[in-house]
């Protein structure tokens, strides 16, 4: 269907839904993203790894909102994961274009600089940072294909790299996985600038949402507030955040916190640890 552009559209006046790419969506902000962007009118591709019971609860939430939802499965930790991930896509949408990858799956393992092993960071350096690059390539590749040529179709195509608060904000817990987002942030404004003038790139760095690892319920609500508001960080408004720059033309090559101001309380280690020094 290449010739459905975001003008040739708009000119006829019926404008389809834009559809947005939401990776792990399944699940805690993959889930609020995808709600987040139906919300918003969008069609989502939703993918998952495992977690195909809470991606099809998604997708039947998502087309409740009206929206379309169709669910893309793919080990992102796998060197080859981008191609065939890009060409399902592209089945699933039967032609319609893809006008926005969320790049949102992520490995999280504890580790530190002194157990880092080869395989552990390789592992985070793929999914994290890798898989969600060479997908933005996709997108570029894609946009060339069926986008309106810039100055017109300027900003319509964007890549949106989830990172952490903790890129602005270093401590050396989680080692690997802070070195994966890290080189992911790095990279924001050098892809921007690469994909360029067809594809907008951004970062959005969200503080402490849920809780994870060794963490108990009780020391999430106490990290939680711990950031300048001194209040949980809610991932409706990290969601809506994502969407704002999927749907703002003018951002590119930037990276949003969206943290209730975490990135502003420098802590010697990851927040979970800093409030109950009983965990490893
Ligand atoms: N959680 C927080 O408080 C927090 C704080 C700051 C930043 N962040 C960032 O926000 C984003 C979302 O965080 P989250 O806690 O909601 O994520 P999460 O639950 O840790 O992971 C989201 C999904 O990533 C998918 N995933 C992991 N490894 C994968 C792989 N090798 N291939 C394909 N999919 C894979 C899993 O999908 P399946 O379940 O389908 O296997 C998982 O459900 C992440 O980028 C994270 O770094 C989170």
């Amino acid at each position: 269907m290449g010739n459905v552009t975001q003008s040739s559209v708009a000119a006829a006046g019926q404008a389809p839904a834009s559809w947005v790419l939401v990776t792990g969506g399944a699940v805690r902000l993959g889930r609020a993203l995808c709600l987040a962007f139906a919300d918003a009118g969008w069609n989502v591709l939703l993918h998952y790894r495992h977690s195909l019971d809470a991606a099809q609860q998604v997708q039947a939430l998502v087309q409740a909102r009206g929206r379309q939802c169709r669910l893309v499965q793919a080990d992102l930790a796998r060197p080859e994961a981008a191609g065939p991930l890009l060409a399902d896509c592209r089945q699933a949408l039967h032609g319609q274009p893809l006008r926005c990858i969320v790049n949102n799956a992520s490995q999280f393992d504890a580790d530190t600089a002194a157990t880092a092993q080869a395989d552990g960071l390789l592992a985070h350096l793929q999914t994290n940072t890798v898989t969600p690059l060479l997908l933005g390539n996709g997108l570029l590749a894609q946009a060339q294909q069926h986008g309106t040529p810039p100055p017109g179709g300027a900003g319509w195509f964007s890549v949106l790299h989830i990172l952490d608060q903790k890129v602005h904000n270093l401590n050396p817990d989680y080692f690997s996985y802070t070195v994966s987002k890290l080189a992911l942030e790095r990279s924001v404004a050098l892809q921007a600038q690469a994909l360029a003038p067809w594809v907008r790139v951004c970062g959005i760095s969200p503080g402490l949402m849920f809780l994870s690892g060794p963490q108990t319920q009780d020391n999430f609500d106490r990290a939680s507030r711990v950031n300048l508001l001194q209040t949980p960080i809610d991932p409706v408004q990290v969601a809506r955040s994502v969407v704002f720059a999927a749907e703002n033309p003018a951002l590119n090559g930037c990276t949003l916190p969206v943290d209730n101001g975490q990135h502003l309380l420098p802590l010697s280690r990851d927040v979970m640890f800093a409030v109950d020094e009983s965990l490893p």
